[in-house]
């Protein structure tokens, strides 16, 4: 019998309690065992949830009971959720979490505790909700050396920008949206500013390249500066604007990671890829391009990832089920000033000076352009250099092209 108790009984810990109340029976048979849920702990009372009886308030309760084997860690944040996830290790629990926040910040120290006490941090749940990602990195693509990682990571600044886009909803209807389908997080500015697809694009960079990268090495743009006039420019020449987070590996062991809004080509498959819904690009030097895509937050695609988990360490509770990335560094993580691409441009200008400033430019038009508004496509350039270009051009929106 494999003993579970969840922590945080939110969205995700609902969901995962749920998960394996309802497919207890398949879930058994491929453990080839018992998986139990034993305990759930919350600050707040549930009096009328089916599974009443489980609730505590003391989480030093599940630290002590031997009878714990697995702990799912569903509360979020880097403060409480560190200290229960450290003292359930130090007490030889395996960790089963979808806070991607604490894994972003202290996955390296949790990783070496877990190995420490001989038992496992799994968090699939932490990228891509219920997309199968992290394990097919490590595990599937591991004969690859893997180059560049490019994904839509947020499902919540996805589903806005949908949602914007195709009913006409304002950002704020469009955000009150996802949060009652409870995709956004406890403060939505991590989405909507970049914080999520960057903690995101910190774990997969990890596994990806093998050495932390923590999310203040890692520049991040959210989708606050998305306006209509970037959008409609942006489908006028067949690109839409996308959220990503990306990694690319550099020479010498360095890492290029950030986050920032793009026009995505109508051609790459990541254009099409709308509401709650992520994928994740990644490329290796055997396989060529792979793509992971599917539902990026909610209840029961995070539960699906999270038990999954919680599976493969019920399978085998003695298996060594270690993710694995070696310590960061200060200097690991090299500014994307070095990366060249053409750039979406809207500015207070004319096309004959954007043109005199920029050189080659194609131009681009919508409906209702108010008069001195000029919207173009570079030649490939650096930030650096377009920002020379640009100097003294009162620039709305600039946004690479992909
Ligand atoms: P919720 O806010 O819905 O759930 C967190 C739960 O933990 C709440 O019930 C909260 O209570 C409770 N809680 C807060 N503090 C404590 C504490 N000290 N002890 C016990 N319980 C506590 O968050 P989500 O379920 O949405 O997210 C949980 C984690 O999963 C986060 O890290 C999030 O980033 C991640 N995640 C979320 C996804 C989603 O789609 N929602 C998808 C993938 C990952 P109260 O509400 O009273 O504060
Ligand atoms: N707030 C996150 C999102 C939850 O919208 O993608 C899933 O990690």
């Amino acid at each position: 019998m494999v003993n579970v108790a969840i922590l945080g009984f939110g969205t995700v810990g609902s969901g995962v309690a749920d998960v394996l109340t309802r497919n207890s029976a398949v879930i058994d048979q491929r453990v080839d065992g018992l998986v139990r849920l034993k305990y759930i702990l919350d600050v707040r009372d549930f009096p009328d949830s089916p599974y009443k009886d489980l609730f505590v308030k003391d989480f030093s309760v599940i630290e002590n009971d031997p009878e714990v084997d697995v702990v799912v860690e569903t509360i979020g944040g880097a403060k409480v959720a560190l200290d229960f996830t450290q003292r359930a290790l130090k007490a030889g629990k395996s960790v089963v979490s979808s806070n991607k926040e604490l894994v972003a910040t202290h996955g390296y120290d949790l990783l070496q505790l877990a190995k420490e006490h001989g038992v496992s941090y799994l968090f699939e749940a932490s990228v891509g909700g219920g997309i199968p990602i992290l394990r097919p990195l490590t595990a599937c693509l591991a004969a690859n050396e893997l180059d560049q990682i490019t994904g839509i990571l947020n499902g919540t600044t996805n589903y806005i920008l949908t949602r914007m886009i195709k009913a006409g909803l304002s950002f704020d209807q469009a955000l009150k949206e996802a949060q009652a389908n409870g995709y956004a997080e406890q403060d939505p500015t991590a989405d909507v500013d970049g914080h999520d697809a960057c903690r995101k694009i910190c774990i997969l960079a990890a596994l990806a390249f093998g050495q932390h990268v923590y999310p203040d090495q890692v520049p991040t743009q959210g989708i606050r500066g998305v306006t209509l006039a970037d959008v409609a420019y942006a489908d006028s020449c067949g690109y839409k604007i996308k959220l990503l987070g990306r990694a690319i590996r550099e020479p010498e062991g360095k890492v290029c990671a950030f986050v920032a809004p793009h026009l995505v080509s109508c051609e790459n498959p990541l254009a099409g890829v709308e509401d709650v819904f992520n994928a994740i690009a990644v490329t290796g030097n055997a396989v060529g391009d792979v793509m992971f895509y599917g539902r990026g937050a909610g209840k029961l695609p995070t539960a699906s990832a999270v038990v999954a988990d919680v599976i493969d360490i019920a399978k085998d509770t003695k298996r060594d089920h270690h993710n694995q990335w070696g310590p960061g560094a200060p200097d690991l993580v090299v500014s994307p000033d070095g990366l060249t691409s053409r750039w979406y441009v809207r500015a207070q200008t004319t096309m004959d000076q954007a043109r005199l400033a920029c050189g080659e430019i194609q131009p681009l038009a919508r409906a209702g352009a108010p008069a001195g508004e000029a919207a173009f496509l570079t030649a490939p350039m650096t930030e650096p250099q377009l920002m020379d270009r640009l100097a003294g051009m009162e620039v709305g929106s600039r946004f690479r092209v992909l």
